[in-house]
């Protein structure tokens, strides 16, 4: 395969995908990228391993690619995608390189090359909306960028449009007592509920920020996903329907090789009709001392700063600390 064209500076190559003998090598840069921001998640090759098989050969032919350097082999690589959204076509692109190997020139040229892949694309469907998005970790809502990726991204056109924040509950002592609303059961996850589960939180989710219409590869991803442990979740029903979920994991690899002992009280939701009744600051309560029942320290998960139900307040209320930024950066589509 030869991947999208990247006009690389001296010293480095491109080439496409060769296969799962590049996931591990992938899996080691894209936790050197997110290490790179305050609070990173480690990814394990498992996680690559079934993303990328449920990534069509094709999609993966046109769509990506591999940077190597001369010297160090695999340093990094690019994928462009496509998500319908709400706000129209958006074309996501991630492009992880090794700290080391994170420098304007190759940056931007496998930014550039990606941003092209996207305008090819959006051109096949010009009656549609159309912008460029990427995700970046960011010092913060009006701090200096000077000198990091985002500069450069802004000298490409793009603009911040959004923060995500990392929070961390640096310890799982005086966790609030939180009850359900009347008629509201938790109960343990059969494995015949899980397609129930992920339709749920589906509908809890749409017409959000960024969200896309589902895809059958995301439901298998879903359930497959290797780091799932649905003994962990807090699934709350009133009869037959799923009121709210939390699906919490540890990533055990991670715990080991960074030394801590945390658990992500992540994947949050509520069914529409039962907002604004304490379920979700219940299953967050429940979710904080079921983590710690298994013997983790700490807890994180990742939200929006403007969720317009004010997930941030919720979550400070039960404990947890901003720790880091991620910004959501996009662009036009120039075709
Ligand atoms: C964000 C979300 C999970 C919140 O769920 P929820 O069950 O409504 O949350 P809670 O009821 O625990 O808290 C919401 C608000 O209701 C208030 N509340 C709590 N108990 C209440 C009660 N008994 N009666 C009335 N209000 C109550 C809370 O104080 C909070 O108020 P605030 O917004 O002023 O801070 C829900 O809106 C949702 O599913 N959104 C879509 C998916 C999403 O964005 N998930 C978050 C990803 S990070």
């Amino acid at each position: 395969m030869v991947g999208v064209k990247i006009d690389c500076p001296a010293g480095y190559t491109s080439r496409g995908y060769a296969g799962p003998s590049d996931h591990a090598a992938m899996a080691a840069v894209l936790t050197d990228f997110h290490l790179s921001g305050d609070d990173g998640e480690l990814v394990t090759t498992e996680q690559i391993d079934l993303t990328y098989s449920h990534i069509p050969a094709e999609d993966l032919e046109r769509n990506f690619v591999i940077i190597e350097h001369v010297d160090d082999g695999l340093v990094g690589y690019g994928r462009a995608g496509c998500d319908d959204t709400p706000e129209g076509h958006i074309h996501y692109w991630v492009a992880p390189l090794y700290q080391k190997h994170m420098a304007q020139p190759l940056f931007t040229a496998l930014v550039k090359g990606l941003g092209n892949r996207a305008a090819e694309r959006a051109a096949e469907q010009p009656e549609l909306t159309h912008l460029i998005r990427c995700w970046m970790p960011h010092p913060g809502p009006g701090e200096s960028v000077a000198g990091t990726a985002v500069a450069w991204l802004q000298a490409m056109g793009y603009g911040e449009v959004r923060f995500e924040a990392s929070m961390v509950r640096p310890h799982l002592d005086d966790i609030l007592d939180l009850p359900l609303p009347d008629g509201v059961e938790l109960r343990p996850v059969a494995a015949d509920q899980l397609r129930t589960i992920w339709d749920a939180a589906v509908n809890a989710f749409a017409g959000g920020f960024g969200q896309q219409q589902p895809k059958e590869e995301h439901w298998l991803e879903f359930r497959d996903d290797p780091i799932a442990d649905s003994t962990l979740w807090k699934v709350a029903w009133a009869g037959d329907t799923v009121v709210g979920q939390i699906r919490s994991f540890i990533n055990h690899e991670e715990n080991e090789k960074l030394g801590r002992l945390r658990g992500y009280t992540e994947h949050i939701s509520t069914h529409p009709d039962w907002r604004g009744r304490g379920v979700a600051s219940a299953l967050l309560a429940a979710s904080l001392r079921e983590v710690r029942d298994r013997g983790m320290t700490e807890a994180a998960l990742g939200v929006d700063t403007e969720n317009p139900a004010n997930a941030f307040a919720i979550y400070e209320r039960l404990g947890f600390k901003l720790t880091a930024y991620t910004a959501v950066l996009d662009r036009p589509v120039i075709l």
